[in-house]
């Protein structure tokens, strides 16, 4: 026997071989695209650092909603900048708060759409902290109640998923309850369930404009340097009957991905962040890497390491390309 029997370039000749032996597939159903919203009209205000992306008025949120919409995306996941920030975020969960406003018109507009939306504080506090401050650190408990009222307001403005992305202890059990109390058993909670204390969410926070003011989010978010404690997180969020569960950021935790959805019988999401696309952004604008191939090897392995949703600013060039 003449040696190698085994000669692994052999399904490697063609592009239709290597077709049809391609072990994982993209779909624009697999992206969830994130959009920033303003108050006003008219606005389409460019975030530098995140090239593509846009704070966007409720009339121009329509408008790129229906591009995506158009494209086959899964959904969109909604963030709101309020016109004012306070201690109690009360802009978080207002009837008339920026979120609730845009899920109200573009519930109207778009009617199959899938929405998401981002339940948490740090958009809609004056200090920046994802719940209340009580001696010098976010109170969990105290928080909860921000967040459950967050939720059902969504909910009752059109949200087909609320995604509390704050990190408090027992904030998936506080949201189902408050949500069922208020005749809302069908929304669907995709819980940011292991979710760290990144250096990734830099370019994000000037979109959001929700730097904390003082001091960082490292006493509810979690460590880098843990992963068994990742599996623990999303543990009790699916006890506390998280619909869905998310890892973030993504390609830096790509292991805890493959870990979770080997583990849990949900659909797992994973959320490539505002740093991991700026920085890929910032290398493609100097010539350093192909826009196409990088975008495109970035999102196949985050699906090939186990996530069934994506959460990216990529989505709608990604569902273009892929037709
Ligand atoms: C809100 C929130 C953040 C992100 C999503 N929801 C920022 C943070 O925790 O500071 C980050 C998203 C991104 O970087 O793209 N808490």
């Amino acid at each position: 026997m003449s040696f190698p029997i085994h000669r692994k370039r052999r399904l490697r000749v063609s592009e239709p071989m290597r077709r049809m032996v391609r072990e994982n597939h993209l779909e624009p159903s697999q992206f969830v695209l994130p959009l920033f919203v303003v108050p006003g009209e008219g606005i389409r205000k460019p975030i530098s650092s995140m090239p593509g992306n846009f704070q966007l008025s409720i009339d121009e949120l329509v408008k790129e909603c229906d591009k995506a919409h158009a494209l086959g995306i899964g959904g969109v996941i909604l963030f709101g900048i309020p016109d004012a920030k306070d201690d109690s975020a009360s802009g978080a969960y207002a009837e008339e708060g920026i979120v609730q406003r845009a899920l109200r018109a573009v519930r109207r507009a778009l009617p199959k759409l899938l929405l998401i939306t981002d339940v948490c504080n740090c958009e809609y506090t004056s200090h920046g902290h994802c719940g209340k401050i009580v001696n010098g650190d976010v109170d969990n408990d105290a928080t909860l109640e921000w967040l459950a009222a967050s939720a059902v307001s969504h909910a009752r403005a059109g949200a087909d998923i609320v995604a509390p992305s704050d990190m408090m202890d027992g904030r998936v059990a506080a949201i189902r309850g408050a949500l069922d109390q208020s005749g809302f058993q069908n929304t669907a909670i995709l819980a940011y369930a292991a979710k760290y204390a990144s250096a990734f969410y830099g370019p994000f926070r000037e979109a959001a404009e929700s730097a904390p003011q003082f001091g960082d989010r490292r006493t509810y978010q979690m460590d880098p340097a843990n992963g068994r404690e990742a599996m623990h997180e999303m543990e009790l969020d699916f006890e506390e009957g998280a619909d869905l569960l998310m890892v973030k950021p993504a390609l830096p935790y790509l292991d805890l991905i493959r870990q979770a959805r080997d583990r849990f019988p949900v659909p797992i999401s994973a959320y490539q962040v505002s740093g991991e696309f700026s920085m890929l952004m910032a290398a493609v604008e100097r010539g350093w890497l192909e826009y196409e191939r990088a975008m495109m090897e970035s999102l196949i392995s985050i699906r090939r390491a186990g996530a069934d949703i994506i959460l990216t600013y990529f989505a709608c060039d990604a569902a273009r390309l892929l037709g």
